[in-house]
C-alpha cells in the first residue's frame, strides 16, 4: 500500500492547534451556539428553562452538562420543522433518516452550513489520504440519506473527480471503477464486500483495482473487515463516522497514517461520553454513550444529541483532536440493515397496521453470505387460522415494511405462543450473525 500520510502544510491549522485553543475556539461557539438555539427553537427555550437552565449559565466548557439532552423523541415532537432556528427560506436543503416509530428524522443545513459540512468531508477524504486530482467513486445511497450527497459535497471540496454513482447494480459499480480509474471509493463496508465478490465474480484481481483508498462508514464494522479488505485489494480502508442529526458523514474520520480510532472534528461537533443509565458525563477513556452539540450549526443546531452510539474519547495521535474509538455498539436496539437503519418499534407499527398478527415479536439477525439478514417471527391472532390467512399476513407484512422501512425482510408467521414471551424487558432483537 502506498503511503498516503497528508502533508502537515495541507491540513487545516485547528487540526493540529495546541488543545489551549481548540478549547478557547469550543467555548466561544458553543456558547453562540446554545444562544442560538435557546432563541430561535422554541423546544429549546422549553427545555432549558424546565432544568433551570440559561445560556449564560455556560462560563466552561463543563458548564454544558448543566444542560438537557435532545433525543429522537424531540425531534419527532417538533417534526417535521420544528427545530430549525432559521427561517424556512434560508434553508436551503433537507435530509432525512428513520425515527423510532411513524416520521422520519428532518433535519435542515443553510448555504453556510451546506459549506461547513463541505469542509468536514474533505478534512476527512484527506485525513483517509484522498488527495485533489483524485477520482472519488460515490456508492452511498444518493437521496434523503447523508451519505451520497455528504460525500458528494466534500470530494467536490477537495477539488476530485466525483463519480455519483449511488448504490446497488453491483456489477457496474466493478465495470465503473476499473474503466473510469476511481482511486477513492465511499461507500458501506458491508456493501464494499459485495463489491469484492463481484470482482472475483468478474475474473477480475481486485488487487489490480485502481483503488486506494476506501472511506467506509454509516454501520459498524471491525478491524478484522479492515484487514479482509485492506489485503483483498491492497488499499487503505479508513473508518469515517457521523449522523444526520449532527449533519451527516464527517463528523470524526480515522487518519490513514495511524488507523487507530476517529479524530472528532471538534472545532464544529463537541463531543461528551455519558453513561446510558444515569447521564453523568464519565472521563475520557472510559465507555458510554456519545453525545454531541454542534457548535456552528445555523438552520438545525443540535444540543447534547444522545447518539445511542457506545464509545470511548482517547487523546489526539496524528491530530491534536481527540479521538473516538471505533463504535462497539448501541445502548438502543436500532439495527443497520444494508445501510438503513431500523428500529424494532417500526416494525410493530407494521405488526399492529397489519391486522390478525398478535403484538408478538422478535426480530432476528443473521448473515447470508456476505449480507446481513432479518426475519421477522411474529404470531398470528387466532388459534385455528387456516394456513392461507398465515401466508396472506407474512406477504403482506413484508411488502409493508419494504415500502414503510425500506428494507426486504422474511416473515415467519408462527403459532400463538410461539415466539418467546418477555420476562420484564422484550427482547426484540436476537442476533444470530457469526461474531467477527
Ligand atoms: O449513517 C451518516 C453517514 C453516512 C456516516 C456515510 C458515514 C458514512 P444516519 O443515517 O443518521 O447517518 O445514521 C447514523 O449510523 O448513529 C451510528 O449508529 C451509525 N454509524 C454511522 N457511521 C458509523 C461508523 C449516517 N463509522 C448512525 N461506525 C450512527 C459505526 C456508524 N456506526
Amino acid at each position: 500500500m502506498k503511503d498516503l500520510t497528508p502533508r502537515k502544510e495541507d491540513l487545516d491549522p485547528i487540526e493540529i492547534a495546541s488543545r489551549d485553543e481548540i478549547a478557547a475556539l469550543q467555548l466561544g461557539r458553543l456558547k453562540w451556539s446554545l444562544r442560538h438555539a435557546y432563541e430561535n427553537v422554541p423546544h429549546y427555550r422549553r427545555a432549558f428553562e424546565a432544568a433551570g437552565v440559561h445560556p449564560d449559565d455556560l462560563k466552561e466548557l463543563a458548564d454544558l452538562a448543566k444542560f438537557p439532552f435532545t433525543g429522537k423523541a424531540d425531534l419527532r415532537d417538533n417534526y417535521p420543522f420544528g427545530m430549525f432556528a432559521v427561517p424556512r427560506d434560508k434553508v436551503i436543503r433537507v435530509h432525512a433518516s428513520s425515527g423510532t416509530t411513524g416520521k422520519p428524522t428532518v433535519v435542515g443545513y443553510t448555504r453556510n452550513d451546506i459549506d461547513v459540512w463541505s469542509e468536514v468531508v474533505a478534512r476527512s477524504m484527506r485525513a483517509s489520504g484522498t488527495r485533489p486530482g483524485d477520482i472519488v467513486h460515490v456508492a452511498y445511497g444518493y437521496g434523503l440519506f447523508t451519505g451520497g450527497l455528504g460525500a458528494h459535497y466534500g470530494a467536490e471540496r477537495l477539488g476530485c473527480t466525483v463519480i455519483p454513482v449511488s448504490g446497488g447494480m453491483t456489477a457496474r459499480q466493478v465495470t465503473l471503477i476499473e474503466d473510469f480509474r476511481a482511486t477513492t471509493i465511499m461507500v458501506t463496508p458491508s456493501y464494499m464486500l459485495s463489491i469484492l465478490d463481484a470482482y472475483r465474480d468478474q475474473g477480475l484481481d481486485p488487487r489490480e483495482s485502481p483503488l486506494e483508498v476506501g472511506i467506509f462508514g454509516a454501520e459498524p464494522w471491525t478491524n478484522a473487515m479492515r484487514r479482509e479488505i485492506e489485503d483483498a485489494f491492497d488499499m487503505h480502508a479508513v473508518d469515517i463516522y457521523g449522523l444526520s442529526e449532527v449533519i451527516g458523514p464527517g463528523v470524526a474520520n480515522e487518519c490513514v497514517e495511524t488507523k487507530d480510532g476517529l479524530h472528532i472534528w471538534e472545532d464544529h461537533f463537541y463531543p461528551e461520553v455519558v453513561d446510558p443509565e444515569t447521564g453523568r458525563p464519565v472521563a475520557d477513556g472510559e465507555r458510554g454513550e456519545l453525545v454531541f452539540t454542534s457548535l456552528t450549526k445555523e438552520a438545525f443546531p443540535i444540543v447534547r444529541y444522545r447518539t445511542r452510539d457506545l464509545t470511548r474519547l482517547l487523546p489526539g495521535t496524528a491530530r491534536t483532536m481527540r479521538r473516538m474509538e471505533k463504535i462497539t455498539g448501541r445502548s438502543d436496539d436500532m439495527m443497520i440493515l444494508r445501510g438503513v437503519n431500523v428500529f424494532p418499534t417500526q416494525i410493530e407499527e407494521q405488526i399492529l397496521a397489519v391486522g390478525g398478527l398478535a403484538p408478538h415479536f422478535q426480530v432476528e439477525l443473521t448473515r447470508q453470505g456476505r449480507m446481513d439478514e432479518l426475519t421477522v417471527h411474529v404470531e398470528i391472532a387466532a388459534p385455528d387460522a387456516p394456513e392461507a390467512h398465515r401466508t396472506d399476513a407474512s406477504s403482506r407484512l413484508g411488502s409493508r415494511i419494504k415500502e414503510v422501512i425500506g428494507v426486504s425482510v422474511r416473515v415467519n408467521v408462527r403459532e400463538p405462543g410461539a415466539v418467546s414471551r418477555s420476562q420484564g424487558k422484550a427482547v426484540r432483537v436476537v442476533d444470530n450473525r457469526p461474531k467477527d
